[in-house]
């Protein structure tokens, strides 16, 4: 019999996961190319070929040993490639020491959290959130704090987060470009967090959830977390940038101005290996050391981000452009979001409640969908606006 916890945790569910039972029955009634599904956060582009040849090379290697165990941390000189690449970004002083190879950035937060957190320990996470960093959380002994961001501009305030602040609290996590919300903390906003952090009398780390940092539109960059924050720990992954979700590779970094930060990247390979991860995948190190200035065409994702956005302003809704990541995050023109994505649902586009994010009266829209699906959604969305009296 499974435990009474899990069943309970079963039995409630993710949003996103309602919305893809919900998506797979419409397909089956309608035909799938009739159904608008933005609720998935699967990026629908193929690596670079680049990357594929890559991974082809590397995969046929008769070297021996390419398939053993190695350092829990990962290959040395993977981490070093890592490591020198952030200080080109950041102007810091990493080495392969500061760098752990990870299952993902999922793989990364649970050893980052695994590491640091002791019973009853908080953490403050910003909604609206990533859903799954309750169960992060709660899986080391945490307790999640959440804190609102601001309503309209959708960022966090710093006043807010201190408000928050107890003994207790051990990290933050901070997640930018955000998903859902699309927005790109400014390197200011980082620091005054960072300052207001520093001045309590314990220490807090700032848990940096990044796999969307690589995904930013219009020409801009998103400010390096390492060189604006100081007790910072950086969670990243590959999934996004170049595609490979599926083969669940990522790493922590530790900052080389981090409190306690050798025990901590010693701590974080032990966590790699209790976790039962034991490493990161072997044959996706050698293939990013040899990748890390590669990145999927994010000029197709911003085509598919402006082409959306027209969709939905012209039916007659209120948006703003998501300045990176793969999510448009929308307000509903009801405060009952759940009752509004039902309304999408019934004409057949999927959109993810942003209760489903702690963040009621938005939608989450993911906009790594084929460009007809968003042509071929626009009558729908009309169809749903008309029904709010909005054209
Ligand atoms: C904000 C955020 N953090 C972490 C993850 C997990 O990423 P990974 O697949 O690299 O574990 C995701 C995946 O969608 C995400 O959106």
């Amino acid at each position: 019999m499974i435990s009474k916890k899990i069943s309970q945790k079963m039995a409630s569910g993710s949003w996103i996961r309602k919305m893809f039972e919900e998506g797979s029955r419409l397909k089956n009634i309608h035909g799938a190319e009739n159904v608008y599904d933005f609720s998935l956060g699967n990026p629908d582009l193929e690596p670079p070929l680049q990357v594929q040849q890559t991974i082809a090379r590397l995969a046929a290697s008769e070297e021996s040993g390419t398939h053993g165990y190695m350092n829990n941390a990962g290959y040395p000189y993977v981490r070093q490639a890592i490591a020198d690449s952030l200080n080109k970004r950041s102007g810091l002083d990493l080495d392969e020491n500061n760098i752990c190879m990870t299952v993902g950035a999922a793989g990364g937060l649970n050893v980052a959290l695994k590491s640091i957190l002791d019973q009853d320990d908080e953490v403050i996470i910003l909604a609206p959130f990533f859903v799954e960093y309750l169960s992060y959380i709660e899986n080391h002994g945490g307790k999640p704090v959440i804190v609102n961001c601001n309503a309209t501009t959708l960022l966090p305030e710093p006043d807010v987060i201190m408000a928050a602040v107890t003994d207790k609290t051990k990290a933050i996590i901070i997640n930018s470009p955000n998903n859902p919300s699309g927005r790109i903390y400014p390197a200011e906003l980082l620091e005054e967090i960072d300052r207001r952090l520093l001045s309590l009398d314990h220490t807090v780390y700032v848990i940096s959830d990044e796999p969307y940092i690589d995904l930013v539109y219009d020409g801009a960059t998103a400010p390096s977390t390492l060189k604006h924050m100081t007790n910072l720990l950086v969670c990243f992954s590959w999934s996004k940038s170049l595609s490979l979700p599926g083969e669940r590779i990522g790493f922590l970094a530790v900052s080389s101005r981090c409190q306690d930060r050798a025990n901590l990247c010693q701590a974080a390979a032990y966590c790699n290996r209790t976790l039962g991860f034991v490493n990161a995948p072997a044959l996706f190190q050698r293939v990013i050391a040899e990748s890390l200035d590669a990145k999927v065409d994010i000029s197709r994702y911003e085509k598919r981000r402006d082409m959306l956005v027209e969709v939905i302003k012209k039916a007659g809704f209120e948006v703003n452009s998501p300045e990176g990541g793969l999510y448009l995050f929308m307000k509903t023109p009801t405060e009952d979001d759940k009752s509004f994505a039902d309304l999408c649902a019934g004409r057949r586009i999927l959109v993810v409640p942003g209760r489903g994010f702690g963040f009621e009266g938005y939608v989450r829209l993911c906009f790594a969908v084929p460009e007809a699906v968003i042509t071929a959604s626009a009558e729908a969305f009309a169809g749903v606006a008309s029904e709010y009296g909005l054209n």
